[in-house]
């Protein structure tokens, strides 16, 4: 699956089929929706109706044709549930841990790792043959309480830091596909934000970062991960000035990983845009935990609105060669972080809360139904 994946054959003259794509797309959203809303709800998901050489109709087969991967964020403790695992694994060719491998978790006191759950979810994906994307090695927050509470020495909490990654990487080598390296490290105004590892170690913990990645998993591909990453803003020229940096000096560094945490009707004009001057350094872009929120109660016309949004962040992705993929921070509505972190707000996901598909799936589907068309016509050309 992986280099079927990854097998972008796009000529400039197929991009610019994919620029007629979108505008096809579009067309094609509004019909969907159209349709979609006259037929009532939406009815609860019937699983992959393809899987290997067959030409199915779910989400990863669409985004499949689309020489793209959609992914979504798992949480372990659902597993258990039949419905989350079946849409989980049909709909989706990739996973991200939503919480497991994050530091407090998978290393609670130093030197300890647990990697049970990881596992789990890792085990899970390779049953359903998807890709898994890996978060997080390094990141301020849901960081285990003993790295910021023990007051090491700079030199020591470089130690402490590579030991982790080293340790963690080494445990998923060959595993994981991507990794989130470091995550979040700006402010909005684009400068380095003062986690621990900034104030003790400054900029030059992310190189560290990245190369004790590296050398722990050779294979795998290395992403810097924020918020706020879609348009051109002081923060995103902040990020791109960043990674430049680390090009220069030689940092194993393969991404950028755009989290794409939205309210609603808020997509930026010029995301492909901010997208493309990534991918220009050479880089990979991924929307790392897209979704969608807004103020509750949810309506018809915010789900309208909402799968206008899907479509245009799939979109924006789709016209970037190097926008490999798209990730959904929570399965359904039920699963999503957002209502327990944004008060009032929700429904920010393509499921509701009993896993019917909302607009924003269908819009999310068709914008890469209309990728994969094009991507074919222009093959056979
Ligand atoms: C969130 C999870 O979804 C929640 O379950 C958890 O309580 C807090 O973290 N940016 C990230 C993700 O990089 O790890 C966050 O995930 C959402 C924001």
């Amino acid at each position: 699956m992986q280099s079927y994946l990854f097998s972008t054959t796009a000529t400039t003259a197929l991009t610019h089929r994919r620029r007629r794509a979108t505008s096809l797309a579009a067309a094609a959203v509004t019909a969907l929706l159209a349709v979609g809303l006259a037929a009532g709800p939406a009815q609860a998901d019937g699983g992959r109706h393809g899987g290997h050489g067959h030409r199915g109709t779910t989400l990863a087969d669409f985004a499949e044709r689309s020489d793209r991967f959609v992914g979504t964020a798992i949480d372990n403790d659902r597993l258990s549930d039949p419905t989350y695992r079946r849409i989980a694994s049909s709909q989706f060719n990739s996973v991200t841990a939503e919480n497991v491998m994050k530091w407090e978790t998978i290393e609670p006191s130093r030197g300890e790792f647990d990697f049970g759950p990881g596992d789990r979810l890792v085990d899970f994906a390779q049953r359903n043959d998807q890709l898994v994307y890996g978060h997080v090695l390094v990141w301020h927050s849901q960081l285990a309480p003993w790295v910021t509470e023990s007051d090491f020495s700079p030199q020591e909490l470089r130690t402490v830091m590579t030991d982790h990654i080293t340790e963690v990487a080494g445990h998923y080598r060959g595993q994981v596909q991507r990794w989130d390296v470091v995550n979040e490290p700006l402010n909005e105004d684009g400068t380095l934000r003062e986690t621990v590892f900034q104030q003790k170690l400054g900029e030059s913990y992310i190189a560290d970062a990245f190369r004790a990645a590296h050398a722990a998993d050779p294979d795998a591909e290395l992403f810097i991960n924020d918020y706020n990453m879609e348009g051109i803003t002081a923060k995103t020229d902040g990020m791109y000035r960043l990674v430049k940096r680390l090009l220069a000096q030689g940092v194993p560094i393969d991404g950028v990983g755009v989290q794409g945490h939205l309210t609603l009707g808020n997509v930026p004009e010029d995301m492909r845009q901010n997208l493309q001057r990534f991918a220009d350094l050479g880089l990979e872009v991924v929307i790392t935990e897209l979704d969608v929120r807004m103020e509750l109660p949810a309506t018809g016309a915010k789900l309208v609105q909402q799968a206008k949004d899907y479509h245009q962040v799939t979109k924006a992705c789709l016209r970037v060669k190097r926008c490999t993929g798209i990730t959904v921070w929570g399965l359904g509505d039920a699963d999503s972080w957002v209502p327990g972190w944004f008060e009032g707000e929700g429904a920010a996901t393509l499921y509701d809360e009993d896993y019917r598909r909302k607009p924003a799936y269908h819009a999310m589907r068709a914008t890469f139904a209309a990728g994969g068309w094009w991507n074919w016509h222009g093959w056979r050309r």
